[in-house]
């Protein structure tokens, strides 16, 4: 009690004074100090964070929704599970699937950078066909797809075969009716604006080297006989099931896909087990319950793949 006197006490006070004086000019000083740098720190934040949005934009531009209705992001945890359908199908070899995928991804983005319209669905889904079908060795060279858009996803597919020291041989077949045409689905312009036509194809094409310009584009449906007598004087390495995805049509590929598949060949039913297209998965256990060369490997995302016997 009486020391807290002694320092209230005037005579203290006056003493102190200096001292306390001196302890308010540190205090301030470092209050001054403190808040300087983290000004400083806001500004280089805000800075920072307006470089990420620019970057954000770009990168965007590039691999986001934009004029093509769908994202090319990667989200870790489908990639993953992509790799491990990958490295299934293809005999386990991880590596091989995480390199493929990779490359198939690099490939997707690059595509859809310089060529027309787009490739059809899911970033996921497109990988895992372009990076597993170089995977499971198939018997020759000749690839067939049923259901083209823009050729761009054969264009990427020969480069993933030439990736792996193929020399693919490629056969298309199409209605290019200026829309994609699909049973019980409205039919609109591409979200890309570009006509799906054989122009359109062989500009894409073209961008896969001498194999891409090289290839065979046959106009008609799949199930047309003039279009089936056009395209079948050779037998398929891989058929790509890829045209019109009511259970019907998926049927009636699968039926002349056993006719024209190579032994060893490689079937792909892309959509399988898609909730929008019930009829790919449909026709297959279907297909698979009869009679049949085609056994069930596995699948890759939204893509079913089968081996001929
Ligand atoms: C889903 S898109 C193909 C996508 C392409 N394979 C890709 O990966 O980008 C379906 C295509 O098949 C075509 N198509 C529809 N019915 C067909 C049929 N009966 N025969 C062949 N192609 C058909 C459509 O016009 C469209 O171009």
């Amino acid at each position: 009690m009486k020391s807290r006197s002694l320092l209230r006490s005037s005579a203290s006070r006056r003493v102190l004074r200096p001292v306390a004086d001196l302890i308010d000019k540190r205090i301030e000083r470092q209050v001054r100090s403190t808040v300087a740098r983290a000004q400083l720190e806001n500004e280089e934040l805000k800075r920072d964070i307006q470089l990420l949005r620019q970057h954000q934009f770009t990168f965007d531009l590039l691999v986001g929704p934009r004029a093509r209705g769908i994202s090319r992001v990667v989200v870790p945890g489908a990639l993953d599970r992509l790799q491990a359908e990958v490295a299934k199908l293809g005999g386990g070899d991880r590596e091989a699937a995480e390199r493929n995928v990779a490359a198939a991804f690099r490939l997707l983005v690059a595509l859809e950078s310089l060529g027309v319209g787009r490739i059809a669905g899911g970033t996921m889904n497109i990988c895992g066909k372009l990076g597993t079908i170089p995977l499971l060795d198939p018997p020759n060279d000749e690839i067939l797809e049923i259901g083209t858009l823009y050729g761009m996803f054969s264009a990427g597919l020969i480069r993933m075969m030439e990736r792996s020291g193929r020399s693919p041989s490629l056969t298309i077949v199409d209605p290019f009716a200026g829309v994609q045409l699909q049973p019980g689905t409205q039919q609109r312009n591409d979200p890309t604006g570009t006509p799906v036509d054989e122009h359109a194809v062989r500009t894409n094409l073209a961008l896969a080297g001498q194999a891409g310009s090289a290839a065979r584009i046959r106009q008609g449906f799949s199930e047309d006989p003039e279009t089936r007598a056009a395209v079948s004087d050779r037998s398929y390495g891989v058929i790509i099931v890829d045209g019109d995805h009511s259970a019907e049509g998926v049927l009636a590929d699968l039926q002349w896909a056993e006719e024209i598949a190579a032994p060893g060949a490689i079937v792909v039913l892309d959509d399988f087990g898609d909730p929008n297209w019930p009829g790919v998965k449909d026709a297959m256990d279907k297909h698979l319950a009869g009679e049949t060369r085609f056994t069930y490997l596995g699948k890759a995302a939204r893509s079913a793949f089968l081996r001929a016997s």
